[in-house]
């Protein structure tokens, strides 16, 4: 049975494409004695729920990790997005709590819609022309080196950074402790935990499973929803903002963080999980950058390790969703921002005023686009707002600068905890 359960269910009840945090092989990963031969759809569903509450479950156990301090949530807070609790760049884990990862923690929000990862990707929604490349686009993380989550929850598990154990049978021992070991069996067979990878595969399996769950993770509930169903209004600041981030003379925002309901109706993901290099100053603050040496370098590596002789991919990152960015008090892959209202300025002002944002050489001179050697300079993103040159106009004023955020402000979900009071102040 090599269908997917959540596929299934999800192209009856909400009628979305790509999926690509379906579980790879629902089927077939340990549950082949349990439940030989197809499913009903009735049968199909009910073990979606079941898995969904499984991995609900695990998602908040911090008995999953070696420190039995740190679960999934600890990172990928609920309440804000599933993105990160607090203001760090990066977050602690490992087995006493103190080793620090090298990326920010990214929302797990909006990522049903996210295509599995390709080199080149041809958008059926560029009517009338779908011959365009966009280039490399997809997967999951910051720089899409897998597809599904079921196979990206196996990441932060072995991690010795993250949750740090050393095996698979560590998590399968863990699970067979934990208080939802009868449920488990229940959905994964009574002899699960004999056959440690098989408990390792179904954990992620219902992990992977949990993130599909439309309720948790895609919700479509933000004012901006409202308004675009013609149930809410915008304040005129908002509409404005929403402006300027459409106009391909100002913000050009939607231009990668789309903004607009697709052509089926399905509303904006405002992020089109395109690859591009924007040039975030070096964050001092990860201590894997004290080493002058260590560039993370998203597309072509050091996490990555498939492309790392394709030069033209050095310094690109996936662009995320900006849905519930509000929430976020860390900002880009490497954290390095801590307010929204920095974050648009450095679009605004990246290339016109750029002794703001980036430090100095020793010999007093600006040193631009610090966290990417020279040698990749030209992979770097030249469309407005940016490609101007220093003292030239910046891509939006100050008072522009304020409406967008204020119109970022309106993407933050019902659900989630009210924003962090003073999150639309800039500091530089
Ligand atoms: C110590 C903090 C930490 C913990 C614990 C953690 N994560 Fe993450 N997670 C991250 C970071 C950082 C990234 C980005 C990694 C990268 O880009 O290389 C990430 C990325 C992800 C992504 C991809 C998101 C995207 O935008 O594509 C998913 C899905 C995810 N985590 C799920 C989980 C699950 C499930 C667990 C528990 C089994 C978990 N995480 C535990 C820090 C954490
Ligand atoms: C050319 C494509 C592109 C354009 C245009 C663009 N962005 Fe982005 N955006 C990205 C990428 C790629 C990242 C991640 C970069 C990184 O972390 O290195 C990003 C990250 C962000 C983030 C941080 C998100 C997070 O989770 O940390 C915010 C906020 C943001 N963009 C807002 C905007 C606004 C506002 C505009 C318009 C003024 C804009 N972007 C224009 C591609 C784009």
């Amino acid at each position: 049975l090599r269908l997917s359960l959540v596929a299934l269910v999800a192209t009856t009840f909400v009628g979305f494409a790509a999926l690509p945090l379906q579980p790879v092989n629902a089927a077939t990963v340990a549950v082949d004695g349990v439940h030989p031969g197809p499913l009903t759809r009735t049968e199909a569903f009910a073990r979606v729920e079941a898995l969904t509450k499984l991995g609900r479950e695990m998602f908040v156990d911090p008995s999953l990790s070696a420190s039995g301090a740190q679960s999934c949530s600890s990172c990928h807070d609920p309440k804000r997005a599933f993105g990160p609790p607090n203001a760090l760049a990066v977050q602690l884990g490992g087995p006493d709590m103190d080793q620090p990862g090298v990326r920010a923690v990214p929302s797990l929000r909006y990522l049903q819609a996210a295509p599995s990862f390709t080199e080149h990707f041809y958008d059926s929604e560029d009517e009338g022309d779908e011959s365009v490349d966009n280039g490399p686009t997809g997967g999951l993380t910051w720089d899409g080196r897998v597809d599904h989550g079921s196979d990206q929850a196996k990441i932060p598990l072995l991690s010795p950074f993250e949750m740090a154990n050393t095996s698979v049978d560590e998590v399968a021992t863990s699970l067979s402790k934990s208080s939802y070991a009868d449920e488990f069996k229940a959905a994964f067979g009574a002899d699960v935990f004999a056959h440690p990878q098989d408990a390792f595969d179904a954990a992620v399996e219902a992990l992977g499973t949990f993130e599909q769950s439309s309720a948790d993770f895609y919700p479509y509930s933000s004012r901006y929803d409202d308004f675009l169903a013609g149930k809410g209004t915008l304040t005129a600041q908002e509409l404005h903002g929403r402006e300027l981030f459409e106009d391909p003379t100002k913000g050009n925002c939607n231009s990668c963080h789309l903004s607009e309901p697709a052509n089926d109706g399905e509303p904006p993901q405002f992020t089109d999980y395109g690859f591009l290099g924007l040039g975030v100053p070096r964050n001092a603050s990860i201590p894997a950058n004290a080493d002058a040496g260590y560039h993370d370098l998203g597309l072509c590596g050091p996490q990555r390790t498939d492309f790392k002789d394709r030069p033209e991919y050095c310094g690109l990152f996936r662009t995320p969703t900006l849905r519930n960015i509000a929430l976020r008090q860390t900002f880009f892959h490497n954290g390095e921002f801590h307010t929204l209202r920095d974050v648009v300025a450095f679009y605004a002002t990246r290339d016109t005023d750029p002794g703001r944002w980036y430090p100095k050489n020793p010999d007093g001179s600006i040193a631009q686009y610090d966290d990417l050697p020279k040698a990749y300079w030209d992979n770097l993103n030249q469309d407005q707002p940016f490609g101007k040159q220093l003292g030239d106009e910046p891509g939006l004023t100050e008072a522009e600068i304020d409406d967008v955020v204020a119109f970022l402000g309106t993407l933050t979900d019902k659900d989630q905890l009210p924003n962090p009071p003073d999150f639309q102040k800039g500091t530089k």
